[in-house]
């Protein structure tokens, strides 16, 4: 009776094969009307130019600053490149404060100048001429590879201040308002973008960078004569990298139908409700929220915890993603006991019987599932429009790299829903902050040909 009753619970999460079909049919149509020329209504993806023309081609040399904001580490990196190859790359993480993330822009960007300040002088590189790599891994409107205007902040910032002005000269604006550093950020990036460039570096058949970290999202090599609102004014430039934004997807509400009762609490509860639909529906920000909602809903219908609902579940953020990951792996090892669960009741001081792990199994599964499969319907879609007889797809971020079971089962739904298309996920770690320097470096190319 408890395990039906449990299982009703969960079967909102449970994407049935029509739910899949019907979803793959609302993102292939976005995407359509995302590149077409005059749509009739505006699609939901940004499908947003990142102007980069070309990828590392093994002759960017020297030396460069990245700076990488917008996953869980902020930081600043110093990379050599040698013939397209990074050398040596020296990396300072510095912690963004909540005030930070709220509060006025140019404060930000004051803050971001002075960690590049903290980072050269320690390094007695002050008087070095840089060129930096900016990954802002939010989306942005690219009027070229230097200009980044930001559309909406997502996931933990929220900067008044922002929107609507240009990421590269509010951090250009703040470098000079110092006066006391030689740095020039020559160029922008997302972090789908870097990771891809990283991607190409380590296999040349590589055409997707995704992210699947605090957010989600994912870029791929577009070929320009199929981007129509770009007819005319792309030159002989023959592809593309498009950021397609997929973490707003569903913010039209085309994916109404599938959310459960679950994301619509976590929507009604996060920092920008309304937006970033798609993203909050799995990506690591969110997926413990997400299953925290589920457990709690389960303890109010008296199916755990012996009927009591305990307090420490009540509090929002109480149940980080990293317990997801914790839980599925469990499920890898087959243990006799359940260690990792145990370990993530014992660490939230909650009491507990074994049948309450064994239904924290059941969420974890069924949430780990839905995200899984909700990815590789999206990247299945976007593997088919990649002109490329085999394509390799870089990945990065924190939920990817620390769930003992998502490649896996990415691979195992990919295959399914795009049979004999040949893929391979690739994990590029760090790969946007390398990627930004590479890009920096591809930016003084392009500067340099056109003088
Ligand atoms: C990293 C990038 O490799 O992946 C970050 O350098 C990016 O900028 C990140 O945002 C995504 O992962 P997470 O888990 O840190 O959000
Ligand atoms: C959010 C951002 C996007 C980024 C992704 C992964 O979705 O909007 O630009 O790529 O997170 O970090």
């Amino acid at each position: 009776d408890v395990v039906k009753k449990v299982e009703d619970i969960l079967a909102p999460l449970k994407l049935s094969e029509e739910v899949q079909k019907r979803i793959r049919e609302v993102y292939d149509e976005e995407m359509r009307i995302g590149l077409a020329r005059n749509p009739s209504r505006k699609s939901c993806l940004q499908m947003e130019n990142t102007y980069l023309p070309e990828l590392p081609n093994g002759t960017e040399e020297g030396e460069y600053l990245a700076l990488d904001l917008g996953g869980t580490n902020f930081r600043v990196i110093l990379l050599q490149l040698e013939k397209g190859r990074v050398v040596s790359d020296e990396v300072q993480h510095y912690f963004v404060p909540e005030p930070l993330r709220v509060g006025p822009g140019s404060e930000l960007f004051d803050f971001l100048a002075a960690c590049i300040y903290d980072f050269l002088e320690t390094r007695s590189k002050l008087d070095h001429k840089l060129p930096l790599g900016f990954t802002f891994s939010f989306p942005m409107t690219q009027q070229d590879l230097n200009v980044g205007i930001l559309v909406s902040w997502t996931k933990s910032f929220n900067c008044p201040g922002v929107v609507g002005e240009d990421a590269v000269k509010m951090l250009n604006e703040a470098i000079q308002r110092r006066g006391d550093l030689e740095v020039e950020v020559v160029a922008v990036l997302n972090d789908t973008t870097g990771t891809l460039v990283q991607g190409a570096f380590l296999d040349r058949k590589c055409a997707i960078g995704l992210i699947i970290g605090t957010g989600s999202n994912a870029c791929y090599i577009e070929r320009v004569d199929r981007v129509e609102k770009w007819e005319g004014t792309h030159g002989d430039i023959k592809e593309v990298v498009v950021d397609i934004e997929w973490g707003a997807f569903g913010d039209n509400g085309v994916l109404d139908f599938m959310k459960t009762e679950y994301d619509q609490m976590l929507d009604k509860n996060s920092l920008l409700v309304g937006s970033f639909t798609f993203e909050k529906l799995f990506s690591g920000k969110y997926l413990g929220e997400l299953t925290r909602l589920v457990l709690v809903k389960l303890a109010e219908e008296g199916l755990m915890f012996g009927g009591k609902i305990p307090s420490q579940l009540l509090r929002p953020g109480s149940f980080p993603t990293r317990f997801v990951s914790l839980v599925e792996q469990d499920a890898v090892l087959k243990l006799a006991r359940p260690v990792s669960s145990e370990s993530c009741f014992h660490e939230l001081g909650i009491e507990h019987g074994s049948d309450d792990l064994k239904i924290l199994q059941q969420v974890c599964f069924a949430v780990t599932e839905r995200a899984a499969i909700l990815l590789a319907i999206c990247l299945s879609a976007t593997l088919m429009r990649v002109d490329r007889e085999e394509c390799t797809i870089a990945v990065d971020g924190s939920l990817y790299k620390y769930h003992p079971r998502l490649h896996h089962l990415l691979e195992h739904y990919i295959i399914k829903m795009t049979p004999g298309k040949k893929f391979s996920l690739l994990l590029a770690e760090d790969g946007s902050g390398k990627g930004a320097g590479l890009i920096a470096a591809i930016a003084n190319r392009l500067r340099t040909r056109k003088h």
